[in-house]
Order: structure tokens, then C-alpha cells, then sequence
């Protein structure tokens, strides 16, 4: 009898790929860059499990042209919204992602961010090396200071509250919104749940922990950012269209806020003309926020663990569209 198929779209951890590889025949992307659509389609064509990254694209029709004998989509990554999930929900197909085991590591880099932006780290490293430290100055690199300030978290899930809970040491005041209201977190911590203008107008960092849908798109537009305290540091490490790019751009390009920790961009990776390049109080990463050793390891294990289970035709261990199995 055949084995079943799987198409990887790039590179895992060899444990993870060792795991599936003992049940499945499986076929890994080798290139560092996501596979074209048109090449990702042709590769999982006939496939029964794909293993796919946030920057795969996957919709109804691409499962349509994949082939019924599609049983899983396994997300590397905690956010789905490459993957139209109603499609997927209609074509039976369980969606895995990975979440909980990047909760801690995302959270320390939402908080590097907020650091580096807060204290201009960035800036100050490229002075150096570009040979520009010439002396200790009462009045050069001044920022803002972190301890006893005023954290926003706008989504308070395991990240937001995470990123709340890393605040004790620092002495803030918490604030946070979501649509609804989080009590067994309010039970853990002290937080204040407010309407989202409460918190733009009285935080002085804002850190954004929510998904991306159609509601959250722009969420951060030029209204918002108006706002915002103009010594206010605006933190994203959750997805880029959240934030309008250039009403951010013009905000700190206008001393609207002060300063922005990006994780995340739109699009990704960001152009290379972007003028939030052109910035010096703007901290921005390569979508690195779940990048630690372990993290990484065990988000390809969760995936593999995923992948064969949907091909068995078992229960995924974490599946953003449970009701497949009602
Ligand atoms: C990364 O952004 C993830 O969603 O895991």
C-alpha cells in the first residue's frame, strides 16, 4: 500500500522531519524563500497533508485545486491568517497551528522592542558602529523612561497578558481592550479594561497583541495614532496590517508619538524604500518574535504532531477549526 503524501513548504527542525518522515513521504521546500503560488500549488498537488508558514497563501481554491484527498493543513506558527479558514472548515480540512509554546518567547520580544524603542537602542548601536560616539553628552539619546509608566495592551489574550505580566517588575499601570472583557486574567493581575481611546490617550506604550481580521485591520490608523501621547511608543509584534504604515510613519516622522517597535510590517519583508527605513526612532526586526531555539524546535514538533495526526484521520492537538469534528 502507498504511503500517504505531505508537501512541507520550507525547512523544519530534523527531529520534527525525522518524525514524519518515519509515516510519510514527505517533500520539503528547499529554497530559504516561500515557494511562488503557482509552484506551491503544483507541489501540493495530490497531496493528503500540507505543512505550511504564515507566508503561504492558502484558499478555497487552492484546496479545490490541491485535491480531495487533502485531510490537514498544519500551520507553523500561532496566527492563521494566510489560511482562509471557512474554506477550509467547508472542505472538512482541520487546521493546526501552534500555539502556547510561543507565548513567553513572543512576549520577551514584544518587550525588547518596547525597550529599545523606549531607550533608542537601535539608534544608538548604529552611531556607534558608523564610528558616530564621540562623547557623553548631558542632552544626546534622551528617551523615555519604562519604570512606573503606563502599559496599553490592545488584545488580551496569552501574549497580551504575557506582555502585562513582564510590566510587575517595572512598576506600571496596566490597561487593556479587547472586545470582551478578560476576567480570569483581571484575576491574576492588576489590569484596568478600558475603551480602546482610553488607552491610545493615556498610555505611554502601547503594545499590540491581537490577530488580524477584517475588524483589526488599520486598527492603528492616523485617527489613533493622533491619540497617542507624542512621547508614546507604539509596539507591534502581533501582524503588520493592524497598523496603517504610513499614518505611522507620519506620526513619527511628526513627533505625533514618539517612537515604534516593530516586529511585524505591510508588507513583509518591508520595501526597501519604505520611509519608515528612513526613521531613527523606529525599531524594526524580521518577524522574529517566536525566534528562540526551543521555541522553534517545539513548533515543528506541535506541526509534525499535527500533520500526521490530520493524515490518520486522528484529532489535531491544536486546531483553530474544531467544528470540523462536529
Ligand atoms: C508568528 O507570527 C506566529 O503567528 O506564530
Amino acid at each position: 500500500m502507498s504511503r500517504p503524501r505531505a508537501f512541507i513548504t520550507r525547512e523544519i527542525f530534523p527531529d520534527a522531519l525525522e518524525m514524519i518522515r518515519a509515516e510519510v513521504d514527505a517533500e520539503v521546500w528547499p529554497d530559504e524563500l516561500p515557494p511562488p503560488p503557482d509552484v506551491l500549488l503544483e507541489e501540493c498537488r495530490g497531496v493528503d497533508g500540507i505543512l505550511c508558514l504564515l507566508t503561504d497563501k492558502i484558499d478555497g481554491d487552492f484546496m479545490d485545486a490541491v485535491g480531495p484527498q487533502l485531510k490537514v493543513i498544519s500551520q507553523l506558527a500561532v496566527g492563521f491568517d494566510n489560511i482562509y479558514i471557512p474554506d477550509a472548515t467547508r472542505h472538512g480540512i482541520p487546521v493546526g497551528n501552534t500555539p502556547e509554546v510561543l507565548t513567553h518567547t513572543t512576549a520577551d520580544a514584544a518587550w525588547a522592542l518596547l525597550l529599545a524603542a523606549a531607550r533608542r537602542i537601535g539608534e544608538g548601536e548604529r552611531a556607534v558602529r558608523a564610528g558616530n560616539w564621540r562623547t557623553w553628552h548631558p542632552l544626546h539619546y534622551l528617551g523615555q523612561d519604562v519604570y512606573g509608566a503606563t502599559l496599553g495592551i490592545i488584545g488580551m489574550g496569552r501574549i497580551g497578558f504575557e506582555v502585562a505580566r513582564r510590566s510587575l517588575g517595572f512598576n506600571m499601570r496596566v490597561l487593556y481592550s479587547d472586545i470582551v472583557r478578560q476576567e480570569q486574567y483581571e484575576a491574576q493581575l492588576p489590569m484596568e479594561y478600558v475603551d480602546i481611546d482610553t488607552l491610545l490617550s493615556q498610555s505611554d506604550f502601547v503594545s499590540l497583541n491581537t490577530v488580524l481580521n477584517s475588524s483589526t485591520h488599520h486598527l492603528i490608523d492616523a485617527e489613533a495614532l493622533g491619540k497617542m501621547k507624542p512621547t508614546s511608543v507604539l509596539v507591534n509584534a502581533s501582524r503588520g496590517p493592524i497598523v496603517d504604515q504610513q499614518a505611522l510613519y507620519e506620526a513619527l516622522r511628526d513627533g505625533e508619538i514618539g517612537a515604534a517597535g516593530l516586529d511585524v510590517t505591510d508588507p513583509e519583508p518591508i520595501r526597501e524604500d519604505d520611509p519608515l527605513l528612513t526613521l531613527e526612532n523606529c525599531v524594526i526586526v524580521p518577524h522574529i518574535a517566536s525566534a528562540s531555539v526551543a521555541t522553534r524546535r517545539e513548533m515543528s514538533r506541535i506541526a509534525a504532531v499535527n500533520l500526521l495526526n490530520g493524515i490518520k484521520g486522528e484529532r489535531l492537538i491544536t486546531c483553530v477549526n474544531p467544528e470540523v469534528y462536529i
